[in-house]
């Protein structure tokens, strides 16, 4: 009884890990609309006209934002006011509602100044290249450092995601050497999906330098970008979470199980 209590919960864990995975993954692929507000990083541009506009004063800013929601991305054909960026795609909107998804992010990896920068008319990318530069640098307008870091943790969590459905597949042969073979898979996939997640959260951490960036007007005026940790992030957290305390009783299974 209690060996089928054990396989039982293993097998739940892992398979709830799973499905948080899947989420994380399908986010911003689907069109519905649950999985479409899945997102490992968020940046909030609404500030940023009132930002600019600061710097750049007298001078007003004009047709900085496009309010077209369908209006192609990376084309210098308006900045949008919410970006959410995935592990395939991004997601630029124009309002709470509306929006449209790039075909996928460029071999996985998160470049938020770049996504930005593209959509702004031409001379607005000038200006704001200049801006930034004159600010102490922070990760947020580092393409480099996010590129490489969102794509190593893109390829951890793909890993951990592979070992968390190996675990729960494995574990339903309900074989003492497969039990083995799924805490093995277990611990592996909580390794991958920890590494993976704790690099996301370092990266967003690191992005969110550009929230406190203040340009130095009489009142000074914030520049305006946000960035926000995901709710995808989350899910890699809580998958880890999963399948670290799906663990134990794998473990068990694998010791005390006679089929
Ligand atoms: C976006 O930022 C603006 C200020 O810059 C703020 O007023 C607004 O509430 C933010 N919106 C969201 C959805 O976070
Ligand atoms: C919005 O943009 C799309 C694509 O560029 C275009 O076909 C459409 O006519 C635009 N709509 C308006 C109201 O400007
Ligand atoms: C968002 O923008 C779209 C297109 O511009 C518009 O049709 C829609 O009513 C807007 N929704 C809200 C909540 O403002």
């Amino acid at each position: 009884m209690r060996g089928e209590l054990c396989i039982g919960s293993a097998t739940f864990l892992s398979l709830v890990a799973l499905i948080l995975l899947i989420f994380m993954h399908v986010g911003q692929i689907s069109t519905s609309n649950v999985p479409r507000n899945i997102a490992m990083m968020k940046v909030n541009m609404t500030g940023f006209g009132t930002g600019l506009a600061a710097a750049t004063a007298p001078d007003p800013v004009t047709g900085l934002y496009t309010d077209n929601a369908s209006t192609p991305l990376a084309q210098h054909l308006g900045l949008r006011n919410f970006y959410d960026f995935g592990l395939y795609k991004y997601c630029a909107y124009v309002n709470s509602t509306h929006g449209t998804c790039s075909h996928h992010v460029t071999a996985n990896k998160l470049q938020p100044y770049d996504a930005v920068t593209n959509d702004m008319p031409d001379q607005y990318t000038i200006i704001t290249d200049a801006l930034v530069a004159s600010f102490p640098p922070t990760a947020f307008s580092d393409s480099q450092y996010l590129g490489q870091f969102s794509r190593a943790a893109y390829y951890l969590l793909l890993l951990g995601s592979i070992a968390t459905g190996l675990a729960l597949l494995v574990g339903l042969l309900r074989h003492a050497l497969g039990f083995l073979a799924s805490t093995v898979f277990a611990i592996l996939g909580s390794l991958f999906l920890l590494i993976g997640s704790v690099i996301w959260t370092v990266i967003v951490k690191k992005a969110q330098g550009i929230n406190t960036v203040i340009v130095p007007t009489s009142p000074p005026t914030p520049l305006g970008i946000t960035v926000e940790t995901g709710n995808g992030l989350w899910l890699a957290w809580s998958a880890f979470a999963c399948l670290i305390v799906s663990v134990l009783p794998y473990m068990i299974s694998c010791c005390t199980y006679r089929g």
